[in-house]
């Protein structure tokens, strides 16, 4: 089978092993503002959880222009068309939310403003937006309802791909997974 790019299989993994810390960071700082802890511990949660997303944005920005110019290798045939349309659904749906959530954080700390991260760096701020507190709490709200649907989508799309490993064996999985592809049925 077909295996991806190693650029693709870069960005996938990048991507993917950044989401688990995005949502502990996201979920640990906002735990932490909630008991009302406002100490070096949380700034740095925050500053973290900011940069690594600004720069999962970015990522995204670059894979999509390359998926642009490199088409996906075709699914097997032993896959019936139902599940490539449901793969394809699913696989387009994180696309468009691996864009809208990190967009919307970026809005969202614009609008408030809290653009700085970690080491005194500052995110440039968001073009078109101008400071407004109640704009930025709308804004995280949704960011925080997107992350958990892309959370969501990104289970299901695991369990799919461990699926193809432990069942299907079609090659499947080891065509998105890092180092040489093995061959398989
Ligand atoms: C794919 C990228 C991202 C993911 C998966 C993600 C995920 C999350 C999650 C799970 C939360 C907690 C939500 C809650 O408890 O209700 C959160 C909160 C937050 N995120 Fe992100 N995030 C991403 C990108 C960004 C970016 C790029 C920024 C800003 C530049 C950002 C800024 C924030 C802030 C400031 C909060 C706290 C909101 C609040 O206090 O209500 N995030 N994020």
């Amino acid at each position: 089978m077909t295996p991806y790019r190693p650029f693709q299989r870069l960005m996938h993994w990048l991507v993917a092993l950044s989401l688990p810390v995005l949502f502990i960071l996201g979920l640990w700082m906002t735990a932490r503002a909630g008991a009302n802890l406002w100490d070096d511990q949380t700034n740095l949660l925050y500053g973290l959880h900011k940069a690594l997303g600004f720069a999962v944005l970015c990522l995204m920005v670059l894979r999509l222009v390359l998926k642009l110019r490199t088409a996906a290798p075709d699914y097997p045939s032993s896959l019936s068309p139902t599940l490539v349309v449901l793969a394809k659904t699913i696989h387009g749906l994180m696309y468009l939310l691996l864009f809208a959530v990190p967009l919307l954080g970026w809005a969202a700390v614009t609008a408030y403003p809290a653009l700085i991260t970690v080491a005194g760096y500052h995110l440039p701020a968001m073009p078109g937006i101008t400071p407004n507190q109640a704009l930025a709490k709308q804004l995280f709200a949704l960011h925080g309802t997107l992350a958990f649907a892309l959370g969501a989508l990104a289970l299901g799309h695991i369990a799919a791909a461990l699926k193809h490993l432990l069942f299907n064996r079609d090659g499947v999985f080891e065509r998105m997974w890092p180092g040489k592809p093995t061959q398989s049925r």
